[in-house]
């Protein structure tokens, strides 16, 4: 036979790979038995903790390169030049199915991007919407909670999921996203990218533009219907998976165009919005999208759980010239990750192949478990007989943050506002269709509900959206009819923010 020769973990060649060391014929075996014991204990450590939310993906290789020049917005290293193209690792996912669960199920999908750039990793941990269901991150695991299983049935609970979102009714912008196709992409690489969070693009002197990044797959968003989505999700659980793969393999590589659409400060404090709040979306006509990239996947991984399993995105991954801003969601994103990296990867986590960056590293961390790369003998403090060089301080960064401060003070507090962008997807966006299956997709999930009290409390945050929209819906589940909230106007929730003026 050809091929490696089959060895031990230890690189020991071994003749049989069933063969097992017993005393006798029928007797007990031999503790002495390195190749047995080697396999199965190995066999018994195979599984690490899947991620807590987005555990169920698929992922792939490619670049992302600069077509437009934006070196007037960013000084960061990647942009400088017009046609420089960046390694990406890209990973795909739903968000509260288990690692084994189906690609098409009702759910937001991950758009995980690491790109390697010469000046360290910049991760784009975005989404396949433009926004999310909160704004304050310490609801984030009530929220996961209630869409995950019952503690007592270990069932999904459609009264956790309704009681939730109709408590806290700034959800309603996603819900109204989610319960339409757009809740049901039909695979993972046809849908679009966005960082829904603003970020800040620092130039070199310091000032900076605040941001939003969108990917725009090419050849558009495909969505799929709720019965073709129930039906792949019982016949072909890894819908999303497979279809990604045969088209990478068979060449038809997926290709996003990247836009950014840009605000100033002074912009952001005359916006009718928060800008921090990740509830709400910047309308294109006020602020246009701006092409700047391309993004490409044309390899996939040799081996899925070293290349895409292993792979550990953060927000804070980022690099000079592109900034968190003060969102407070963003905020607590950027202690989370790394976070969990430790706990389902170990410290060491950066060293690992798929997360190592091209860009040099050295520092003063040493040790721990996996410690593959352990900076030779280099010092491991701040040394004067080795010094390590520092770069120079790039920028001083301008604060914003007077206005910022008082922008985030209650991010319960729901007025009009809230309720103005899901109108407008309600009335303006949707065509008769969507709003066919939104209501049908709706009634199909809430009528499931045992509590009358969250139905009726879940049909107020539709009728605080339209009438209409809530009757509709109320009729298919056979419901009466229900009155919007009572919330505070708009205008109260424009004054409660501090528009403090820039110094
Ligand atoms: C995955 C936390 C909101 C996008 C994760 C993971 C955690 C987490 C712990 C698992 C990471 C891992 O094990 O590798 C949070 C918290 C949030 C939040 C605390 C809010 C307070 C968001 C938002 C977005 C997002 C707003 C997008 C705009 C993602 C993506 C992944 C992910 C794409 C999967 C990354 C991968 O493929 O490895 N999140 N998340 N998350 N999150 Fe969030």
């Amino acid at each position: 036979m050809s091929g490696p020769l089959y060895t031990t973990s230890t690189g020991a060649p071994v003749l049989e790979p069933y063969a097992v060391q017993k005393l006798g014929f029928t007797g007990p075996l031999l503790l002495q038995d390195f190749h047995h014991i080697d396999l199965i204990a190995h066999f018994d450590r195979e599984r690490i903790p899947e991620r807590v939310v987005h555990a169920k993906g698929a992922g792939a290789h490619g670049y992302f390169e600069v077509t437009h020049d934006i070196s007037d917005l960013s000084c960061a290293g990647l942009f400088k030049k017009v046609g420089t193209q960046t390694p990406a690792t890209v990973r795909f996912s739903t968000v509260g199915g288990e690692s084994g669960s189906a690609d098409t199920a009702r759910d937001p999908r991950g758009f995980a991007i690491k790109l390697k750039t010469e000046e360290g990793n910049l991760d784009w941990v975005f989404n396949n919407t433009p926004i999310f269901l909160l704004r304050d991150p310490s609801k984030f695991p009530h929220f996961i909670h209630t869409q995950k299983r019952n503690p007592h049935t270990h069932l999904k609970d459609a009264d956790m999921f309704w009681d939730y979102l109709s408590l806290n009714p700034e959800s309603i912008h996603q819900v109204m996203i989610l319960f339409s196709d757009r809740g049901t992409p039909d695979g993972f690489h046809h849908m679009h990218g966005y960082s829904g969070h603003t970020f800040k693009f620092v130039q070199s002197d310091g000032n900076y533009t605040y941001v939003q990044i969108h990917l725009r797959k090419e050849g558009g968003f495909k969505t799929l219907d709720n019965a073709t989505a129930t039906k792949l999700a019982g016949e072909n659980p890894d819908y999303g998976l497979q279809t990604m793969h045969e088209d990478i393999d068979n060449g038809k590589f997926p290709t996003w165009t990247a836009y950014v659409q840009t605000m100033t400060p002074q912009q952001a404090e005359a916006f009718r919005y928060n800008i921090l709040d990740l509830t709400k979306v910047w309308p294109h006509a006020e602020f246009p999208l701006r092409p700047f990239g391309k993004l490409v996947l044309n390899k996939n991984p040799e081996n899925y759980f070293a290349e895409i399993e292993q792979a550990a995105f953060s927000p804070s991954h980022t690099v000079t010239g592109i900034e968190p801003s003060t969102d407070p969601v963003l905020q607590s994103r950027l202690f989370s990750y790394p976070d969990t990296h430790r706990h389902r990867l170990g410290v060491n986590y950066g060293q690992l192949p798929v997360n190592r960056p091209i860009a040099p590293v050295a520092n003063f961390q040493r040790d721990g478990f996996m410690a593959f790369e352990n900076q030779g003998s280099r010092p491991n403090y701040q040394s004067s007989l080795e010094p390590l060089a520092y770069k120079e301080k790039p920028y001083n960064i301008q604060q914003h943050e007077i206005w910022v401060g008082g922008a985030n003070t209650d991010l319960s507090f729901i007025s009009e506002l809230d309720f103005e962008q899901p109108r407008a997807l309600w009335q303006k966006v949707f065509d008769d269709t969507q709003k066919a299956h939104f209501v049908s997709n709706v009634a199909g999930h809430l009528g499931s509900v045992k509590s009358d009290k969250v139905k009726a409390r879940q049909l107020s945050v539709f009728a605080s959206v339209d009438q209409d929209l809530s009757d509709r819906i109320a009729n298919a589940i056979s419901h009466a009819s229900v009155q919007p909230l009572k919330v505070a106007a708009a205008a109260d929730a424009i004054k409660f923010r501090n528009r403090a003026t820039l110094a």
